[in-house]
């Protein structure tokens, strides 16, 4: 959701910012736009739609001379201070009018925001009251004029200018919002300065040589540095080339926590893929090894990346809640098999959206683990906002580094999975299962329920699953062929038991959000207490099916749900282990997957689940990395 980035150096602005904007592409967005500072003037171009409307705009007016109508002609070429946004509408609609930047009365200062400012229409009309005339309908414009009012009232005041200014006035301005904001702002008058704000809302500093950066994530600026700093709350960051000044917003000095960006430019590219998604599919088998490595230690024990909880806050937990939106929530319902099987702890799935609301019964020996790829989804982490104030413990499992999630939570295990870049997520899907299933075995080890040589083995089939996957994705054809032949199905149905129930959801999500068909999971039990009047003559479903060597009783059921739906019509498309012949008459299409134990299953049978979602949506034409009206990161609730 909404891209941010900034730039204060020596270089021209414009290309890289504008390099950063295709990177934050992922994000989702339907208008982009620009501001430079160059020569004392303010030059802004913005339009909806996707980058390449902006960058024909801006080619358009780099062919008219300095001077001429266009504000700035050439010139926006050549400035050194940018920012750039690209915006996912929330308020008013995806227009070039309502497109960031937006510039301030005074024509002189120019904002991009990411969030939303809860207070704006109160804002709003009390700067109309002074003769303000707003020319957007967004939220935005509110915080330019406020900004624009307070270094006039600062300068006013006799105030230095410089870039401290810009910086004072962004603090008096944020402590009039209310609601979740990242702000970016430049001067005309400050050349050379940038200054960032933020509230339960993204923003990370890029730290280069003599220039600096700021982005709403480090895939903006990783092609430049790999140095960034992780700001804390409520802060406000001013950059120049030479210099990052971190303070709260009431100007006392602050500091953000340096890091290195484990991976590099090439990792956020598609590498020969058609698609990210593609990618990152394949990606999967080495994925999953990344999550699990380093994690036995040699006394045997499963090793988490930050735990500021000590083993008796594990020990005194009575009851567990995950949180988590979408995919997350899936891998989420997942998980509470695993870890009520191995710990004997009451665990519910909450989805992140609704946990608050209905008042669940919270106290310090619950734990709550939330689940977020991003770490920034606002809904998530407004529920551990809420279990922290209740005094849970919190738990976070996260792919990104000292994201807001993981830095409010009491531990964190990060999935290491690299930059996600598709909007449907999968190898973030599969590296959260391992991620949770790890949380399952260091609970039970750490509450003296499995030994250390229990953990140790099931660890060792988690360290099989990376082979297992390179073999089920070399054989995948057959799953791509399929998906061209349903491309037209008027809908597709997903039917799963125990952790093929979330599987079976996961696939239809897939569906829906890529290929915009009516597609839908279900417990294989319930089909006969209602959904399965939808089965109609060759309606395809997607049963998944647990190994026969687990619980037999899962199996026999499914293969009897099977039967019921293909006497019903039912097109089926089985997924089932490998050698698994009970299926087989049953079966109109069958995929098998590696063998594996009953709880791990879903490492492999969810993916067939992705690629022919992906398929599917690449066969109807569809944009497979950016599906219309979605975000990468859904950072407003
Ligand atoms: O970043 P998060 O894991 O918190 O995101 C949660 C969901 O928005 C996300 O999983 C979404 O459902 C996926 N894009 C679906 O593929």
């Amino acid at each position: 959701m909404c891209g941010i980035v900034g730039y204060a150096g020596a270089r021209p602005a414009l290309g890289i910012v504008l390099d950063g904007l295709r990177r934050l592409e992922y994000r989702g967005y339907d208008s982009a736009g620009v501001a430079v500072v160059h020569d004392g003037e303010l030059l802004t171009e913005k339009k909806a739609g996707k980058l390449a409307n902006l960058e024909k705009a801006l080619s358009e007016r780099s062919t008219v001379e300095p001077g001429s109508d266009l504000d700035g002609g050439a010139g926006i070429a050549l400035g050194t201070t940018a920012i750039g946004h690209t915006r996912w509408a929330t308020h008013g609609g995806p227009t070039d009018r309502n497109a960031h930047p937006h510039r301030a009365h005074d024509g002189r200062v120019a904002v991009i925001h990411n969030g939303i400012i809860e207070n704006f229409a109160k804002l709003r009309a009390e700067l109309e009251r002074q003769g303000v005339e707003f020319v957007s309908d967004t939220d935005t414009e509110c915080a330019a004029h406020l900004l624009a009012g307070e270094l006039a009232r600062l300068r006013a005041a006799g105030e230095p200018d410089g870039p401290h200014l810009l910086a004072a006035a962004m603090r008096q301005v944020c402590q009039r919002l209310e609601g979740a904001f990242t702000l970016l702002a430049v001067d005309a008058g400050i050349p050379g300065a940038v200054v960032g704000a933020r509230r339960n809302s993204p923003l990370v500093v890029g730290r280069g040589v003599g220039e600096n950066y700021l982005a709403s994530d480090v895939s903006a600026f990783i092609e430049h540095t790999r140095d960034a700093v992780e700001l804390g709350q409520d802060q406000v960051v001013l950059i120049t080339a030479d210099d990052i000044e971190i303070t709260d917003f009431a100007g006392r000095p602050a500091s953000g926590k340096d890091f290195h960006i484990g991976w590099d430019a090439s990792a956020a590219e598609k590498g020969g893929y058609d698609y990210f998604m593609l990618k990152e599919i394949a990606e999967q088998p080495q994925a999953v090894a990344d999550t699990l490595l380093g994690r036995l230690t040699e006394s045997g024990e499963i090793a988490l990346d930050e735990v500021r909880l000590t083993d008796q806050d594990l020990r005194d937990v009575d009851k567990i809640f995950i949180v988590a939106c979408g995919t997350a929530y899936h891998s989420g319902m997942v998980a509470k098999y695993a870890i009520e099987h191995w710990t004997r702890i009451p665990c519910e799935v909450e989805l992140a959206s609704e946990f608050r609301y209905r008042d669940p019964v919270l106290d310090r020996s619950t734990l709550v683990v939330a689940i977020s790829q991003s770490g920034e989804t606002m809904d998530t982490l407004m529920a551990l906002r809420h279990a922290k104030e209740q005094k849970a413990r919190v738990l976070a499992i996260c792919n990104t580094n000292g994201a807001t999630i993981p830095r409010e939570s009491d531990a964190v295990l990060y999935t290491h999975g690299g930059p996600e870049i598709a909007v449907a997520s999968t190898k973030a899907f599969l590296t959260q299962l391992v991620a949770c299933y790890l949380i399952g075995l260091h609970l039970a080890q750490v509450r003296g329920i499995k030994y250390a040589d229990e953990v140790a083995a099931v660890v060792a089939q988690l360290q099989e699953m990376p082979e297992k996957l390179r073999r089920l994705l070399a054989g995948i054809e057959p799953v791509r062929e399929l998906a061209r032949e349903l491309r037209n199905a008027p809908q597709v149905l997903f039917i799963g038991r125990h952790v093929g129930f979330p599987v079976a959801l996961e696939g239809a999500l897939k569906l829906k959000e890529l290929a915009y068909m009516h597609a839908e999971g279900f417990a294989a039990g319930e089909l006969k207490h209602g959904p399965i009047a939808l089965i109609d003559q060759g309606t395809p479903v997607v049963c998944i099916v647990p190994s026969p060597a687990g619980r037999g009783v899962l199996h026999d059921k499914i293969v009897s749900n099977i039967q019921e739906i293909r006497a019903r019509g039912a097109r089926t498309i089985v997924i089932a282990e490998e050698g698994d012949r009970t299926v087989v008459p049953y079966a109109d299409h069958l995929i098998p997957v590696p063998r594996t134990p009953t709880l791990l299953a879903p490492l492999v049978t969810t993916v067939p689940l992705q690629v022919l979602a992906c398929e599917i949506a690449a066969a109807r034409g569809h944009d497979v990395d950016q599906p219309r009206n979605l975000a990468k990161s859904v950072t407003v609730e």
